[in-house]
């Protein structure tokens, strides 16, 4: 069980090195400021800091999230919604910080790929604080 452990592990760190350079630096993407599956009320909801109820899968998984966000600034849109999200670690402006975290909401509001489905703006109070915060410095 370990050693299998230990394997993919290895499989994964390997073809994680085969993924093309354009792969974005993951410090580039904000923490989403919530762990799903808060306050779960027996029927799929759970709940936000505030108490907005909340699909209990949301936040998405980090991992898929990040490749998910990749795929789409690597599309330019998702679903036919083009995103912006500077790649450059050095490009800091608000603009782009404020273009980052919309790209994520996008991704995150269409996260199951059927537009509009996936996990709302307050399940990633982070990302949501952020997008407004740059926003209004714009
Ligand atoms: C849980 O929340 C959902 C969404 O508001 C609601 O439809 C459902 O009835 C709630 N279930 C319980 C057991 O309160
Ligand atoms: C969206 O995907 C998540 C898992 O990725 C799943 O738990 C959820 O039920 C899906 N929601 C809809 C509405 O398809």
């Amino acid at each position: 069980m370990l050693t299998s452990n230990i394997l993919t592990l290895l499989l994964t760190t390997a073809s994680a090195s085969s993924i093309p350079s354009s792969t974005i630096d993951r410090s580039l993407i904000p923490e989403f400021g919530l762990r799903a599956g808060q306050s779960p009320n027996g029927s799929g909801s759970c709940a936000t800091a505030n108490n907005i109820l909340i699909p209990c899968f949301c936040p998405p998984d980090r991992g898929e999230f990040v490749d998910r966000v990749n795929s789409a600034v690597a599309a330019g849109n998702v679903l036919g919604t083009p995103v912006t999200f500077n790649v450059d670690p050095l490009a800091q402006s608000d603009k782009d910080r404020f273009d980052r975290a919309t790209t994520c909401l996008i991704v995150l509001q269409n996260f199951n790929g059927t537009r509009g489905v996936g996990c709302p703006a307050v399940s990633v109070p982070n990302i949501l604080s952020q997008q407004k915060q740059f926003a209004r410095l714009l």
